[in-house]
Order: C-alpha cells, then sequence, then structure tokens
C-alpha cells in the first residue's frame, strides 16, 4: 500500500493504473475509519482493480464553530485497517497541499446545498462539493462510493456530477449499524456511556416513522409528528431536524406517493448526530 502526499503523486499513479487498463475506485474519507468507511472500501475492492482511499479533514467543510480541531485523527489506525482491506493507494494531503495560500474558487450545488444539514450548518455542502470536485480531479477514479448514512451528500454529489459533466460513477452503500441500530460516525467517539444510550433515540425514532409508515399513514406532518414525539421523550436529546423529502433534490414532500428521505439531525450533548430512512412507495 503506497501512502501519497502530494497530488501529482496521486494523479501519476492513477492514470498509470488507468492506462495499464484497470479500473479505478475511490473513497473519499476524513479518517477516523469505522466498519461504516470499510464497507464502502469493500464495495470498492469488489468491483474495481484498484482502489484509492483518501484521508482528509477537510477544513471548508466546518463552521468556525464547529469541530475541526478536535475531529478524530487516527492516521496509523487508519492505514493499518486500509492496508488489511487491501487498499492500493492512500492519498493524504495536507491542508497545504489541498488549498494553496489564495485559493478563493468554490464549486456550489445551489438550492440543494442550503437543505438539511444545509440549513443548520451554512458553507457545509459548498465545503463537500469544493473537495470532492478537487479529488475526483486529482485520482480521476472510474467510480467513487459514498455512504447512504450521509443522504444529502450523496443527493448534491449526484447532482453535481451530472451538473459537471464529471467522468465518474457514484456508487451508493448502505448505512452500516452498531448491532442496536445506532448508525456508525466517527463522531460517535465523543459520546461518553450515558449519551451513547440517548443516541440510540435517532434510530428509535426512525423506526417510529417507518412503522406508522408502514401502518398505511402517507401524510408527511403526520409521520413527523410520531417520529418528534419519540425524540421529545429523551431529555438529553435536542432536535435540529426531522423532514420527509425526495431523495433526489431534497425537495419537501407533503404526501409520500413516491420513494422518499426521512432525514433527521439531533444533538445529544454537544455533538451532532444524522441519520435517514428511506420510505419505499
Ligand atoms: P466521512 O464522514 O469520513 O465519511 C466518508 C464516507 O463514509 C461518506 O461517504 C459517508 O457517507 C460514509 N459513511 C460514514 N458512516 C457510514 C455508515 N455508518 N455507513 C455507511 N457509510 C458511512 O463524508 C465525509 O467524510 C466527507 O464529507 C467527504 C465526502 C470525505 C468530503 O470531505
Amino acid at each position: 500500500m503506497k501512502i501519497l502526499k502530494a497530488a501529482a503523486e496521486m494523479r501519476a499513479a492513477s492514470r498509470r493504473t488507468r492506462t495499464g487498463g484497470k479500473r479505478l475506485g475511490f473513497v473519499p474519507t476524513m479518517g477516523a475509519l469505522h466498519q461504516g468507511h470499510l464497507s464502502l472500501v469493500q464495495a470498492a475492492k469488489a468491483q474495481s482493480d484498484v482502489v484509492a482511499v483518501s484521508i482528509f479533514v477537510n477544513p471548508t467543510q466546518f463552521g468556525p464553530q464547529e469541530d475541526f480541531a478536535k475531529y478524530p485523527r487516527t492516521f496509523e489506525r487508519d492505514c493499518a485497517l486500509l492496508e488489511k482491506e487491501g487498499v492500493e493507494f492512500v492519498f493524504a494531503p495536507s491542508v497545504d497541499e489541498m488549498y494553496p495560500n489564495g485559493a478563493v474558487t468554490y464549486v456550489i450545488v445551489e438550492r440543494l446545498s442550503e437543505k438539511l444539514c444545509g440549513r443548520s450548518r451554512p458553507g457545509h455542502f459548498r465545503g463537500v462539493t469544493t473537495v470532492v470536485s478537487k479529488l475526483f480531479h486529482i485520482v480521476e477514479p472510474d467510480w467513487a462510493f459514498f455512504g447512504q448514512k450521509d443522504a444529502a451528500q450523496v443527493a448534491i454529489i449526484r447532482r453535481m456530477v451530472r451538473d459537471l459533466d464529471m467522468p465518474v460513477e457514484i456508487v451508493v452503500c448502505p448505512i452500516v449499524r452498531q448491532p442496536d441500530g445506532l448508525a456508525m460516525s466517527s463522531r460517535n467517539t465523543y459520546l461518553d456511556p450515558q449519551q451513547r444510550k440517548s443516541a440510540l433515540v435517532l434510530y428509535r425514532s426512525l423506526m417510529r416513522v417507518e412503522e406508522v409508515f408502514r401502518s398505511g399513514e402517507r401524510n408527511s406532518a403526520k409521520l413527523i409528528s410520531a417520529g418528534k414525539e419519540v425524540i421529545a421523550q429523551e431529555a438529553s436529546a435536542r432536535l435540529d431536524y426531522l423532514e420527509v423529502v425526495d431523495p433526489d433534490n431534497l425537495d419537501f414532500m407533503p404526501v409520500i406517493s413516491a420513494d422518499a428521505l426521512v432525514a433527521m439531525a439531533a444533538f445529544v450533548g454537544t455533538t451532532r448526530l444524522i441519520d435517514n430512512v428511506v420510505l419505499k412507495a
């Protein structure tokens, strides 16, 4: 496994791979890897000849009051895990390598980037789309693998790839959960044991929404209030949003007539967690 720090080195390695007739799969991450990330790597390995993973905690997607400085960084451990998965390339640039002095160019997916997490985290998706397009230009993958855990991120990146004719195919992988249902997240490490228990309320509330949907309810307002009742029972959780939207354009869906994304974000203590479920029409 080769660890590359320079964009030029990563691009050269990718071009050598592809001119050799091999197809390249790419998994962008911010490190602090867990089974959710590794499931993307495994999907990439299964489908591609060669796999590249990036590890870069991207400052432009964090707000000024957010956790950029304290975001977990476990580079040695991450590399050991990736080596075990048979990854060929790890691209781990510095902030200066990705954002040289004077960088002022951004990629913005209008409208979609103001929805869901974009509303409570202004500028977040601008940071995501900018760094992901830079990574695509550097790595030039045939396929890029993303998790359904970040469903809005998936919708926004798909839109960006279509709108800007980026020559990469987006592959989406299912949410990996702990046995009790909590979606795996690098931010779960912030939770103390009591908060870890409280955090289960996100999944519980989504399961309640799904149950009410299965019993025949198609009115989103009713589904949302069923989910909110569950959240309200957990004193240490504070809801940011719970919405029912179209999974492609993230528009509010008042009545469920096609597949619908139920997306939520909630604070447990000071930790902000997200989760979602898709209701199949
Ligand atoms: P990060 O949070 O490290 O996640 C990297 C990838 O792993 C994303 O596609 C995310 O959806 C996926 N992932 C995380 N937890 C998952 C889980 N429990 N199940 C399945 N997939 C999961 O998302 C980012 O980094 C960044 O925004 C990035 C795209 C790297 C741009 O900086």
